[in-house]
């Protein structure tokens, strides 16, 4: 049986490299999962130093659309390696991937600020990110502004302000809109992610249990978007 593609997104703060970790160790001790960091900024990848410079040096320009296909490249580069692993049996665990890439860049489309008309598109920002291996599971992690905001302040990236967050907060609340009508959104969770680490993990633990047990899902090849 392959592995499980498993997708933890959530605001910033929710604690998804918290639970991702957790799950990581947990998975690890009955099977095998890797973790996969979006953007990979490792060296892995030939797109991951330039967005951590986009991410980090304000005076780095760069147009909002270039950023958009360099967040996409950045996933295409590690997708044979995800497949690969998925196809040796190994469980993916994914912090990050297509439902931020297209939220980020659509919130820019929204901000007083303005930029080209395409990324006010959801289908251009989805666009890049066809036929990347979809996973099976969608864990969104959801915390209230204040209860994030309690969790520590923002820090220096270009994304970490209130203004951005708030609209990337309205943006991903589509898509959960959405799970209800959109086949390909049916494995979307939505987590309450404001309560302890612990419990928010065995939430977790719990949804993932049924899937880690669903043969025929492992027997049947991934998805792609
Ligand atoms: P993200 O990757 O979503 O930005 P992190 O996992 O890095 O979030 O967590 C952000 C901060 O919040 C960290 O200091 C972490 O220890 C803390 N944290 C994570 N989950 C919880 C929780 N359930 N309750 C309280 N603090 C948490
Ligand atoms: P990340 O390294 O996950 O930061 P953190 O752990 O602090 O949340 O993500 C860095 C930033 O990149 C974050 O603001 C979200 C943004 N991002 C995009 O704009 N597009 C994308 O496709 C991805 C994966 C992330
Ligand atoms: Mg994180």
């Amino acid at each position: 049986m392959r592995g499980l593609l498993i997708l933890i997104e959530g605001l910033d703060r929710s604690g998804k490299s918290t639970q991702c970790d957790l799950l990581q160790s947990h998975l690890n001790s009955t099977t095998q999962a890797n973790l996969y960091k979006f953007p990979d900024r490792s060296s892995a990848t030939a797109t991951g130093s330039l967005l951590h410079s986009y991410l980090t040096n304000p005076t780095v320009q760069l147009p909002d659309e270039a950023v958009h296909l360099l967040f996409s490249a950045n996933r295409w580069e590690r997708q044979q390696d995800i497949l690969a692993d998925l196809t040796a049996g190994k469980c993916v665990i994914l912090d990050r991937y297509v439902y931020s890439g297209i939220s980020f860049t659509h919130a820019k489309s929204l901000s007083a600020a303005g930029s080209s008309g395409v990324i006010a598109s959801l289908d251009w920002c989805a666009a890049p990110d066809i036929g990347l291996p979809q996973p099976d599971l969608t864990i969104f992690l959801e915390v209230d502004e204040d209860t994030a905001a309690r969790r520590g302040g923002y820090g220096a990236e270009r994304y970490e302000t209130k203004e951005i967050q708030t609209r990337v907060r309205q943006v991903f609340a589509r898509f959960e809109k959405l799970a209800n009508t959109d086949g390909k959104l049916q494995k979307w969770h939505t987590v309450n992610a404001a309560g302890s680490i612990e419990e928010v993990h065995q939430t977790i633990r719990g949804i993932v249990e049924e899937y880690l047990a669903n043969e025929t899902l492992r027997k049947s090849p991934v998805d792609k978007f």
